[in-house]
């Protein structure tokens, strides 16, 4: 069975729009649980532009309810997630300037640093996950890195997918991926720009354990309401 997880970061950026305390995340936590979200993600930006920690500690604490926490590696932000206790972590890139989270970790790069990152949160048992591009070397980097879970990068496919283009070659990409990394023993997740079209696209690779979405569903709420649109995508990734 594959598992929806619904990001509501827009719903603190609607709060702080206002600078006022309404719509409260922690309710909408409740509300996309009630009406049949796995989990939900939130981002702990290192702006904190949406989310932040009373926040993100309230919706840690709310009982029964699988949160996913994204952060990236800075140590701050490390340390704030450690004394959260999510239930799940997942380590994103983040750039300040960007409008949303751009491409994948560069694990190359960061190898060490998220090794280390990545032993701490194991040892307190919070699940791990690595946002990666559908790269195999990523792929296989991940695995030398102990993660228990990635989240595969769909926004290139999603970018592809709404603007007419083909798309094939970036579908194969994310299938490829999944297959080696499930034969590795990492669970995979997909995530990023995802609409009823693109989720459609992959809810047919059975490797794909989890989607996390939020833009998208959170901008359809507006006209059909949020539990609605849940059950559409929820209906969509049952098979
Ligand atoms: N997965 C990750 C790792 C993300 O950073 C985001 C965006 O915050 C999402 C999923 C959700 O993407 P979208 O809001 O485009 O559905």
């Amino acid at each position: 069975m594959k598992r929806l997880g619904v990001n509501i970061d827009h719903v603190a950026t609607l709060r702080n729009a206002r600078g006022e305390i309404h719509p409260d995340p922690v309710n909408a936590a409740k509300f996309v649980k009630k009406v049949g979200a796995d989990s939900i993600t939130i981002h702990l930006r290192e702006d904190r532009r949406h989310i932040n920690d009373l926040d993100a500690k309230r919706i840690c604490s709310i009982k029964k309810l699988l949160v996913n926490l994204e952060i990236s590696t800075n140590s701050k932000i490390v340390k704030t997630a450690l004394k959260i206790k999510p239930d799940f972590i997942c380590i994103v890139p983040e750039n300040r300037q960007e409008i949303t989270t751009e491409g994948g970790l560069n694990l190359k790069k960061n190898k060490l640093k998220i090794k280390k990152i990545l032993a701490k949160f194991k040892k307190k048992r919070i699940r791990t996950s690595l946002f990666i591009n559908p790269s195999i070397i990523d792929v296989r980097i991940s695995k030398e890195l102990n993660t228990d879970c990635i989240e595969i990068h769909t926004g290139r496919l999603a970018n592809l997918v709404k603007s007419g283009k083909k798309y094939s070659s970036e579908l194969n990409k994310i299938i490829k991926c999944s297959k080696v990394a499930s034969q590795l023993g990492i669970e995979v997740h997909a995530g990023h720009g995802l609409d009823y079209k693109t989720t459609k696209l992959l809810k047919n690779i059975k490797e794909i354990k989890e989607f996390n979405i939020g833009h998208y569903l959170i901008g359809e709420s507006i006209f059909f309401g949020l539990s609605r649109v849940i059950k559409n995508f929820k209906r969509i990734i049952k098979k």
